[in-house]
């Protein structure tokens, strides 16, 4: 290939900031220099800025603060593509301005996500975990009628938070499991075949046995489940959160785990990632934690790799993203 001058043309440069599985970076490294950020955790910030300023694209994780100083910074960036649904890391505004499109993952994780909100839902209600530990500290002595006692999911009421696709993909399992669904939704889905009854936000949190939460962290949605939501909740009630940490008040959720104002909690996301040592949520009792795992299936995380490849080939070829950002 040429530049037109008879000058062979520049490849162009990709920053990738973690190695990622499946072979979608050995399709883009046949169309771009790739410079894979090597190792098993982040770039600091510093470094970010720096290899994203000699790039033409930008594959990034969530862990990956994108921020407009550091857009500022590239001069010939082209694209940002995260392999995630979620885009809080990034400052889309800034990038709009500079003409840069975003591009995401969404769909290709929903079933994936939901699987593991409802293992949350199952895992708190059963007691999944302290049964496990209790076998292997050798307390089993005998079946006991007062042994580990959870809640019954069957016939339960879920309130789900945040009705898109992984909301609905949870309301899809909870019904196999007999459950009434209620929703919180900005916009109409009631019917004789609606998946799920939408209510005020109040009445969902006063009613539900699980509340799940599903919505994106925006500045509408930050803390949105504070000391006032918590308790609305039933003291049996059960919260779980495959969303981003963000949306919950983490200190009020450890008093009202503390304190009783709620049965105990379900979380993949936490406020600051990963949780610090020593943080009261690691010891907050009848609670379930997870290093944000939801969408971490094989088959998932490798076509995520493979649609952050997709988009990041797109803008280097002047097309449209498959997947960008604010397109609807
Ligand atoms: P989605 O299809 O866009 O659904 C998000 C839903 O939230 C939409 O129905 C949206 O309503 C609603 N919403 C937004 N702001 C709201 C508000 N202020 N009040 C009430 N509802 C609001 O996204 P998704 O694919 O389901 O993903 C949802 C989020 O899950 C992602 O943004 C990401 O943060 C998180 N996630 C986490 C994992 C994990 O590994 N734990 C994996 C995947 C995704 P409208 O349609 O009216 O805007
Ligand atoms: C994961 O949290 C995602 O947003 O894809």
């Amino acid at each position: 290939m040429t530049a037109g001058d008879g000058a062979p043309a520049r490849r162009p440069r990709v920053f990738v900031t973690r190695r990622l599985p499946g072979d979608a970076l050995d399709r883009l490294a046949r169309e771009a220099e790739v410079d894979l950020w090597p190792g098993d955790v982040p770039p600091p910030y510093d470094a970010l800025v720096e290899h994203a300023a000699r790039a033409d694209a930008l594959i990034c994780l969530l862990t990956d603060r994108i921020d407009a100083a550091l857009i500022d910074a590239a001069p010939a960036l082209r694209v940002i593509s995260t392999v995630a649904v979620g885009y809080d890391n990034i400052d889309v505004a800034a990038a709009t301005r500079r003409g840069i499109p975003v591009g995401n993952t969404p769909g290709v994780l929903t079933e994936t996500t939901a699987d593991l909100a409802f293992a949350l839902i199952l895992a708190t209600a059963r007691r999944i975990v302290d049964a496990d530990r209790f076998v292997r500290d050798g307390l089993w002595r005998t079946w006991d009628p007062n042994l580990l006692l959870g809640y019954d999911v069957y016939g339960a009421t879920l309130g789900i938070i945040g009705f898109g696709k992984i909301g609905r993909a949870v309301a899809r399992r909870a019904h196999g499991f007999g459950m009434r669904v209620l929703c919180t939704t900005r916009t109409q889905i009631d019917g004789p075949a609606a998946p799920a009854q939408s209510v005020a936000l109040d009445d969902l949190l006063r009613a539900s046995d699980f509340v799940s939460l599903h919505v994106p962290l925006t500045p509408d949605t930050t803390r949105m489940i504070g000391e006032r939501e918590l308790r609305l909740m039933k003291p049996t009630a059960i919260l779980i959160n495959t969303a981003r940490g963000g949306v919950i008040d983490q200190p009020a959720l450890v008093r009202a785990l503390s304190e009783g104002w709620i049965a105990g909690a379900g979380l993949d996301v936490a406020a600051v990632e990963p949780v610090p040592p020593g943080d009261a949520l690691l010891r907050a009792p009848n609670t379930v934690l997870l290093p944000h795992i939801g969408s971490a299936s094989h088959a998932t995380r490798e076509r995520m790799a493979a649609m952050a490849v997709d988009n990041t080939l797109a803008a280097l070829r002047n097309e449209p993203l498959p997947n960008r950002v604010g397109s609807g």
